[in-house]
C-alpha cells in the first residue's frame, strides 16, 4: 500500500443483522494491510459532522455476533443537497480519508454515488475510493442475490410463525402475519415457502390482495379440517387488524393479526449472514487496495462480484416468478 491511507466505515439507512460482522471484517482486513481505520458514527450525518471513532483490532472484537450496528445509523435527507455533499467532501479532505465503505441499502448507495461524483468535481478534485456493501433485511437490491441481514430476518420470521402456528392450531384459528419489506416481498415470499403459509399477499403482486380469494382459502381450509391458517401479508399493503376482522366476519373462522415489526431487524446474525458480511468486507478492502472506486459489492450465483455503482443502481429488479409459482403450488 502506498502512502498513509485511512479507510472510513459507515452504516446507513435501516440497520441489519450482520452489519457488525462486516465492520469487523473490513477493519481487520484494512489494519492487516496497514490502513488506519475510522468508524463514522450515525451514517451520512456523522460524516458531515466529522463524528468519527478510530477502530482498532481490539475495538472490533466481540462485535461480530451482535445485531444492529455498533457505529449507529441515521437518516439524513439533507444529504441530497449538493452543498451538504460538499461539506462531506471537505470533511474527507480535512481528516485525510482516502477510502470509504458504505454499508446500507439503495438510498445509502445513492448517497455514496453522489459523494463519489462530488469528490471528482473540479472544485474538489479529491481522490477518495468509495465502495458499498449491501446491508438490509429487505433483500431489495437488483445487483445482488442476497443482502447482509436477509437470512437472519428470514429465520426470525420463521421462528415467529412456527410459534404462532402452535397457538393458532390449538384454537383452530387463522392469523394474518404482517412481514416487513419496503415495497419488496422477498421476506414474505421466502417465509411463506419455508413456513408452509396457506395464503400470501405480496408487495410485487398487488392482485394477490384479493379479499374474496383469501376468504375462500380460509373457509375451504376450515371445511377440510385445517387447524390453522396463516396469511402472510407484506407490510404497507393494508391494515392487518382490519383484514383479520374481515376474514373472521366473512368466514366465521376466529382470526387474529400479528404484526412482527422490529424484531425482524434485530438479533444475532445467522452464520450465513456473518459469512456473507465477512467475505464482502474482505473483498471490499481488496478493491480499495487496488484503487478501485465507485463500486457495489454483491453476491451472484454464489460468487462475490463488484459493479460500478451507477450500473448496479440502474439494474432492474427481477421478480422470481418461479418461486412465486412454487409457493402457490405448495400452499394448497
Ligand atoms: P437505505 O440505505 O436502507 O435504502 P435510506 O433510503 O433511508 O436507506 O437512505 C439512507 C440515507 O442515504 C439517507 O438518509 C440519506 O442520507 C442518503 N440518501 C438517500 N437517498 C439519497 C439521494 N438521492 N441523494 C443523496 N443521499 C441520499
Ligand atoms: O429497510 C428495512 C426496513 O425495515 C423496511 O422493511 C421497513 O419498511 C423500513 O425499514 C422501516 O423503517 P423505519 O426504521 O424508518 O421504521
Amino acid at each position: 500500500m502506498e502512502g498513509n491511507r485511512t479507510i472510513a466505515i459507515m452504516t446507513s439507512g435501516g440497520d441489519a443483522p450482520g452489519m457488525n460482522a462486516a465492520i469487523r471484517a473490513i477493519a481487520k482486513a484494512a489494519i492487516y494491510k496497514g490502513y488506519k481505520v475510522v468508524g463514522v458514527i450515525d451514517g451520512f450525518k456523522g460524516l458531515v459532522e466529522a463524528n468519527f471513532k478510530e477502530l482498532t483490532v481490539n475495538s472490533v472484537e466481540n462485535i461480530m455476533q451482535l445485531g444492529g450496528t455498533v457505529l449507529g445509523t441515521a437518516r439524513l435527507p439533507e444529504f441530497k443537497q449538493p452543498e451538504v455533499q460538499d461539506k462531506a467532501v471537505n470533511v474527507l479532505k480535512t481528516y485525510g480519508i482516502t477510502d470509504i465503505v458504505v454499508i446500507g441499502g439503495d438510498g445509502s448507495f445513492t448517497g455514496a454515488q453522489k459523494l463519489s461524483h462530488k469528490c471528482e468535481e473540479p472544485q474538489h478534485n479529491y481522490k477518495c475510493n468509495v465502495v458499498c456493501l449491501p446491508g438490509t433485511i429487505d433483500n431489495d437490491l437488483a445487483c445482488t442475490d442476497y443482502t447482509i441481514g436477509f437470512d437472519t430476518a428470514l429465520n426470525t420470521v420463521l421462528e415467529a410463525i412456527d410459534k404462532i402456528r402452535d397457538t393458532m392450531s390449538s384454537h383452530g384459528r387463522c392469523c394474518v402475519v404482517e412481514v416487513m419489506g419496503n415495497r419488496c416481498g422477498d421476506l414474505s415470499l421466502f417465509s411463506s415457502i419455508n413456513s408452509g403459509a396457506e395464503s400470501l399477499i405480496l408487495a410485487e403482486r398487488p392482485e394477490s390482495f384479493d379479499i374474496d380469494r383469501i376468504c375462500d382459502e380460509v373457509a375451504e381450509g376450515a371445511k377440510n379440517g385445517k387447524k390453522c391458517h396463516i396469511v402472510i401479508l407484506s407490510e404497507l399493503l393494508t391494515d392487518a387488524g382490519e383484514l383479520a376482522k374481515t376474514i373472521e366476519k366473512r368466514t366465521g373462522v376466529s382470526t387474529r393479526p400479528s404484526i412482527l415489526g422490529y424484531i425482524q431487524r434485530g438479533g444475532r446474525p445467522s452464520a450465513s449472514d456473518r459469512m456473507l458480511a465477512t467475505k464482502m468486507g474482505v473483498y471490499a478492502v481488496d478493491l480499495l487496495e487496488k484503487g478501485v472506486s465507485n463500486q457495489i459489492v454483491s453476491i451472484r450465483n454464489n460468487k462475490i462480484v463488484n459493479d460500478d455503482i451507477d450500473v448496479a443502481l440502474a439494474m432492474p429488479r427481477v421478480f422470481d416468478e418461479d418461486l412465486y409459482k412454487m409457493n402457490e403450488i405448495l400452499s394448497i
